[in-house]
């Protein structure tokens, strides 16, 4: 496996190249379902590469940028374990060079819930992912519904920008309890990780109601705000259900819904989301 931290030696493996390229973007801290994106990436192209690249535009002020969880050494073992071709470990200063002045606007699928609450945030993961597009040149990328709106954004970036390549959204993974790995979880605690089960609780409470025939959104998003009652101190930022390409918040559940929630759990925000279809 080639680690290349400079654009022009990732430009010449590309070019060097035979074959199906499937790439997984990711800000490291690998987790299980990191690994099953490259797992997908490796199953579907002739090789898989990987990008690791904390990007600091996607950070809005007073995010937890600089305490974002690092374990590189660890993250390079694992991707040679799972036999990728190579990574791409940049520097901030060569992905934003003085003078770099280019952002990504993609419109309104990117202005509610995270977009919301994080503004810019999309901004910087739309222009983050074209320069990764357009250093790495694959044929397919691989990301994880479990940022749902993340998808939505880069379906959007991709086909208006008819960049040449297949955008694969993959399952989010889970442990045993439920919660949907995500590199943030290493801030909770072990009462916090335990108790932020409820997340998926509240998804899966959704997805029974709208089976049972509940067409009303706003009495499933009730149902799911009361059951955070019995957690007072996670603070609830939004609770939605919204049509799964363009994100507008839904009156009544028809044919297909992305159900989504973002939860502050002392003092890390979790996000979550559940595809319900009735
Ligand atoms: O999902 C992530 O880890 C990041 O948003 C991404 C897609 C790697 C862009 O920085």
């Amino acid at each position: 496996m080639n680690v290349f931290s400079s654009i022009a030696d990732v430009r010449a493996a590309r070019a060097s190249m035979t074959g199906t390229l499937g790439f997984v973007p990711t800000m490291g801290f690998l987790h299980e379902g990191h690994l099953s994106l490259v797992r997908r990436a490796k199953a579907e192209c002739d090789a898989a590469a990987v990008s690791i690249f904390i990007n600091p535009t996607q950070f809005v002020a007073g995010e937890d940028l600089d305490r974002y969880p690092r374990a590189l050494e660890r993250d390079l073992a694992l991707l040679r374990e799972a036999g990728v071709a190579f990574v791409f470990t940049p520097q901030a200063q060569d992905m934003y060079p003085p003078g770099f002045a280019t952002s990504i606007d993609v419109g309104p699928v990117a202005f509610p819930l995270e977009g919301a609450s994080r503004p810019g945030h999309f901004s910087g993961v739309a222009t983050v992912v074209t320069k990764l597009f357009n250093i790495v040149q694959p044929t397919k990328a691989f990301f994880g519904q479990k940022d749902a709106q993340q998808c939505a954004v880069i379906r959007r970036l991709v086909t208006d920008l008819n960049m040449p390549l297949d955008v694969i959204i993959c399952d989010t993974v889970r442990n045993e309890s439920g919660l949907a790995l995500s590199s943030r979880n290493a801030y909770l605690d072990e009462d916090e990780r335990h108790r932020a089960s409820l997340l998926h609780a509240a998804l899966q409470t959704a997805k029974e109601y709208v089976g049972k025939g509940e067409r009303n959104a706003e009495t499933v998003r009730r149902t799911m705000r009361d059951m955070f009652a019995r957690e007072p101190d996670f603070i609830v930022d939004y609770i939605s259900i919204a049509d799964p390409i363009s994100l507008a918040e839904l009156d009544r559940i028809e044919n297909e819904a992305l159900v989504s929630l973002a939860v502050r759990v002392g003092t890390t925000r979790l996000i979550d989301n559940m595809l319900v279809r009735t």
